[in-house]
């Protein structure tokens, strides 16, 4: 989950990396005040989790609470590169800046470790100088178990030729990131610019976070971190039942037990989609190993309340929880959707294989609901289920 900049201010600030005062705001008007809290001058910043903001004029100086109000008219609603500006970060001033570095933690899965990026050239767009001047970033793989100890954070000034006057406060700095980049289980933590200001002072004047939602289970406070304007809606349901869902853009609605399962399912969908006008896969779901009738139930309901999807493939393969139980489940929730006054309109393809694979396909058969076909195998499974959403 990646955060807004003035959330990821708000992290850092409990960690005691040092940053400005800021804000967050969502009507011109209160940038007023928000701008007298502050001295009477502010910085007016668009919060989109998108990167560029300064140059698309999302970020402006203020000199007093009027221009504040008038920049802060002009951000609200701005488009930056497809997202909408809903809110603007107010923050105070920096007093002067002399210099501007890069630094970031992240989890560098391509070589199994956390990775520290630095750069004394910063402000600007990190990949852009690591492509034209790869000599001025430094990478310093970080030890989990070792972590940034003083002579680590001394090897990464020293990598990046940081000057001697700052020395000491990035060496800080980076201590103090790296300590927030465990405690709240981020995937990247990065400073860009972390500015040296006229005083000599080293400050982060812009911040972004990514949290680990894997760990969401030990931080109960990063839920209220999630921006629930932009979450699909259909997604947003799905999490509340607890389900394993992600919407994506083609037209067969997917069903099936087991992460891997649904992954080849996917496959399998847009190859055989290609034949039938190119139709694909509607959605991920993993309804997960002991699925009861009610989680196939909440299941379909997501699926089927999807407009885009037009056929359904529920792909089971039978295991501890047998495929008697999954048909039966299918049986059923379809019975509590027509209970709960849903129409379910779809045609429904299901392939059941693996434990007791034989009593699941007779139950379906009997059941003979109008909608639902049933075909053994995977590919024809696949198949069936493209040709059906490409004729609607
Ligand atoms: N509080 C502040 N006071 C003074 N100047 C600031 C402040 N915040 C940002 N700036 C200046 O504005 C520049 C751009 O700000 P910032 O890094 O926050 O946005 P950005 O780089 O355009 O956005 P992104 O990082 O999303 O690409 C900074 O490099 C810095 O020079
Ligand atoms: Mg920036």
């Amino acid at each position: 989950m990646d955060l807004f900049e003035y959330q990821a201010r708000d992290l850092f600030a409990k960690h005691g990396v040092p940053v400005l005062a800021g804000e967050v705001i969502d009507t011109p008007e209160a940038a007023r005040e928000a701008t007298e809290r502050l001295g009477g001058k502010s910085v007016v910043k668009a919060q989109v989790k998108v990167g560029g903001r300064g140059k698309a004029g999302g970020v402006k100086l203020a000199g007093t609470p009027d221009e504040a109000v008038e920049h802060a008219t002009n951000i609200l609603g701005m488009d930056i590169k497809g997202h909408t500006v809903h809110r603007v970060m107010m923050a105070e001033t920096a007093p002067e800046i002399v210099e501007e570095y890069y630094v970031s933690f992240l989890l560098d899965r391509t070589n199994r470790t956390f990775l520290s990026i630095a750069s004394v050239e910063g402000g600007v767009e990190i990949e852009q100088v690591a492509e034209e001047r790869p000599e001025a970033v430094a990478k310093t793989p970080i030890d989990a178990n070792e972590g940034v100890t003083p002579e680590v954070a001394r090897k990464i000034v020293t990598d990046a030729k940081f000057p001697a006057e700052v020395a000491d406060q990035v060496a800080e700095i980076l201590q103090t990131l790296w300590k927030t980049f465990v405690e709240e289980d981020a995937l990247l933590v990065e400073v860009n610019p972390l500015a040296k200001v006229a005083s000599g002072k080293v400050i982060a004047l812009d911040g972004k976070v990514s949290l680990d939602e894997n760990a969401g289970f030990r931080h109960p406070d990063h839920e209220a971190l999630q921006d629930k304007d932009a979450a699909d809606p259909l997604e947003a349901a799905a999490k509340e039942k607890d389900l394993n869902y992600v919407k994506l853009d083609g037209e067969v609605g997917i069903i099936g037990n087991g992460a891997g399962l649904v992954m080849s399912t996917l496959d399998v969908v847009a190859y055989a989609g290609e034949k039938h006008g190119n139709v694909k896969p509607a959605n991920f779901l993993d309804i997960g190993g002991g699925a009861s009738a009610q989680v196939m139930a909440n299941g379909l309901e997501i699926i089927l309340g999807d407009s885009d999807v037009k056929s359904v493939f529920v792909n089971v393969f039978g295991g501890i929880t047998a495929c008697d139980e999954v048909a039966n489940g299918i049986v059923q929730a379809l019975a509590l959707l027509e209970e709960k006054g849903e129409k379910v309109e779809k045609p429904l393809v299901v392939r059941l294989d693996g434990n007791n694979a034989e009593l699941g396909r007779k139950i379906l058969s009997d059941a003979n609901h109008p909608l639902v076909q049933r075909v053994d195998t995977m590919d024809g499974a696949a198949d069936k289920a493209a040709e059906l959403a490409a004729a609607k």
